[in-house]
């Protein structure tokens, strides 16, 4: 075992386990994505010691000189000294080669990097602008062919980096990038097997430099291109899109409307429908791309699961707005209508608590999930679970825990763990024999709540639309009775109690005193 001195504490790296795991589990507050060394966001520096090579596979050779690495990918053999990316080196001045406006709101960017720079279309850079203001865009063009960066920009009436970038940027001005980021690419594992790429807006950008890239390659498997907006205006490479399709048979571009007057030849209806209502209901096997309007990536999510798709084969990148997302889960929750068939497959009980008695037990014995339950006994858990999965699947009112985004606002989970605690989620529900389509319909009902646990910060509370910070205790009026933290007795609708803000944990007043020493918080 060997440990990792990082901003001021002491971290024991597990032989099992790679940097990133170990900062996790000591609580550290770091940035990850894809946690398999591609997208380059969990970039940190060696001060002391060697970070191995394949810690720093594919980083550019100055960040390699001044000893940057994936802390995901490293599995040191000696102790480190390690500290924050030199800010200095993660970006680099950049020039605007080229503009063309795409379409009213869709504007081109070709764009030159001061030093040698690799990518791969899909994944994406941020662009900074002179005071700091910095946005993320996607890559269109392919390095090794068409030499400039190339992304799509559309304009936010009211959005400070888009309109400067419609209105001011000019050929000519230097800005500066980071990049490239992100792993929504094409693989060469993928050849063979049937694509779906599904974009809204310039989600289509990556999305053509992907598919692009895939006919480089030769991609022998079918290759699905849909592109959803509301006008014609929105279908910005609907020439291109044709063109490209007529010269490959195993192209097919499907252009979607959501709008009035509908040309004939356009998909008529929301591009979701299209794909996994009408083309595509059964897609195991499918890699699927997403791009573009965060709500449409998500709801694709959950299509997909339903559809037979693997949680592995979904790349997403969803264009998520710099400002924090603010959920909605109680108008989430209250769209989902009970199952009873599935209710009843569950003998209306009892196999679903055997079912997550199974899954926490592994859940317990994991290296990556069970710190999550610090301080939180199984049989706790699994009521909590329960209580919230039979309300949901039965209809019946009877759960009075948090909301899935309050449950988990101060977790730091990526893409990759949830996904990982799906799949052990979805190993459990296999073991007790259920039909298939319920199996799939039940793990795309888990999806639903993605965008409400996975984020790379901490977040505070959310009650009545407002974010609480993160720490300290609120007096607070129980407006449904629930059960205290501490002592596990009974609060009754109209009694205080204190809450922990970061938790969310919940104390009588016989245990607010000692609820500070007490901390625990639980997934749902
Ligand atoms: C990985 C990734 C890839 C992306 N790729 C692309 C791409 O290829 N092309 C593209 O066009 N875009 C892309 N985006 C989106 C892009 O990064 C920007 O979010 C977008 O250009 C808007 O930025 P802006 O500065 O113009 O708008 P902003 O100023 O960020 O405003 C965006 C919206 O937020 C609202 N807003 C303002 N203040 C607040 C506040 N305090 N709280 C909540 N909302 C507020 C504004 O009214 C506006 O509607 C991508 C995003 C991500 C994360
Ligand atoms: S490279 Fe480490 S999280 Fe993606």
């Amino acid at each position: 075992m060997k440990s990792v001195q990082y901003d001021g504490a002491i971290y024991s790296v597990q032989n099992h386990e790679s940097v990133l795991d170990a900062l996790l589990r000591g609580g550290a507050d770091v940035s990850f994505s894809c946690r398999k060394g591609s997208c380059q966001t969990c970039l940190l520096r060696a001060v002391e010691g060697e970070p191995g090579p394949d810690a720093q596979k594919g980083l550019r050779q100055e960040l390699v000189d001044s000893a940057h690495f994936m802390p995901c990918v490293c599995h040191p053999d000696e102790d480190m000294v390690i500290a924050q990316p030199d800010l200095s080196q993660m970006f680099m001045p950049a020039m605007l080669s080229e503009r063309t406006q795409l379409s009213p709101s869709v504007t081109r960017l070709r764009i030159e990097p001061a030093r040698d720079l690799n990518w791969t279309p899909g994944q994406y850079i941020n662009l900074r602008r002179d005071d700091g203001l910095m946005r993320s865009y996607s890559i269109a063009s392919i390095a090794e062919v068409d030499y400039f960066l190339e992304v799509h920009v559309r304009r936010v009436d009211d959005g400070q980096m888009s309109r400067w970038i419609h209105d001011e940027l000019a050929v000519g001005d230097f800005f500066e990038v980071q990049g490239p980021l992100g792993a929504c690419t094409y693989r060469e594992e993928f050849d063979g097997r049937p694509l779906i790429l599904v974009g809204t807006g310039t989600g289509i950008a990556p999305l053509y430099g992907i598919t692009r890239d895939a006919l480089r390659h030769d991609h022998e498997g079918e290759i699905w291109v849909y592109h959803g907006g509301r006008t014609m205006d929105d279908l910005y490479l609907h020439a291109e899109l044709g063109e490209l399709a007529d010269e490959h048979d195993n192209l097919h571009y499907v252009p979607c409307l959501s709008g009035d007057d509908v040309p004939e030849g356009i998909f008529a209806g929301r591009v979701t429908d299209r794909v996994f209502k009408e083309d595509h209901p059964d897609a195991a096997g499918h890699v699927l791309y997403l791009c573009g309007n965060p709500d449409m990536v998500y709801d694709a999510r959950y299509y997909a699961i339903g559809a037979g798709v693997a949680r592995a084969d979904v790349l997403a990148d969803p264009f998520e707005s710099a400002y924090p997302y603010m959920p909605d889960d109680d108008a989430k929750l209250e769209a989902i209508a009970p199952d009873p068939e599935l209710w009843e497959a569950l003998d209306k009980g009892p196999k679903l608590r055997a079912i997550l008695q199974d899954f926490y037990e592994a859940t317990y014995e994991d290296p990556r999930l069970s710190p999550f339950f610090h301080n939180v006994t199984m049989q706790r858990a699994i009521s909590k679970q329960y209580a919230f999965l039979a309300e949901v699947f039965s209809g019946e009112d009877n759960y009075f825990g948090l909301n899935p985004f309050n449950a988990h606002h101060w977790m730091i989970i990526s893409d990759e763990l949830f996904d990982y605690r799906e799949e052990l989620f979805e190993a459990s529900v296999r073991k007790h024999g259920l039909p298939e389509h319920l199996v799939r319909r039940w793990m795309a009902f888990q999806e639903l709540f993605r965008r409400e646990i996975v984020k790379s910060t901490q977040r505070g509370l959310i009650m009545n639309g407002v974010e609480h910070k993160k720490e300290g205790f609120s007096v607070e009026e129980i407006l449904i009775a629930t059960i205290c933290d501490g002592c596990m007795g009974e609060i009754n609708e109209g009694d205080t109690a204190r809450m922990h803000k970061r938790t969310g944990q919940l104390f009588c007043t016989e245990c607010a005193a000692t609820s500070a020493t007490n901390e625990v918080g639980a997934p749902a």
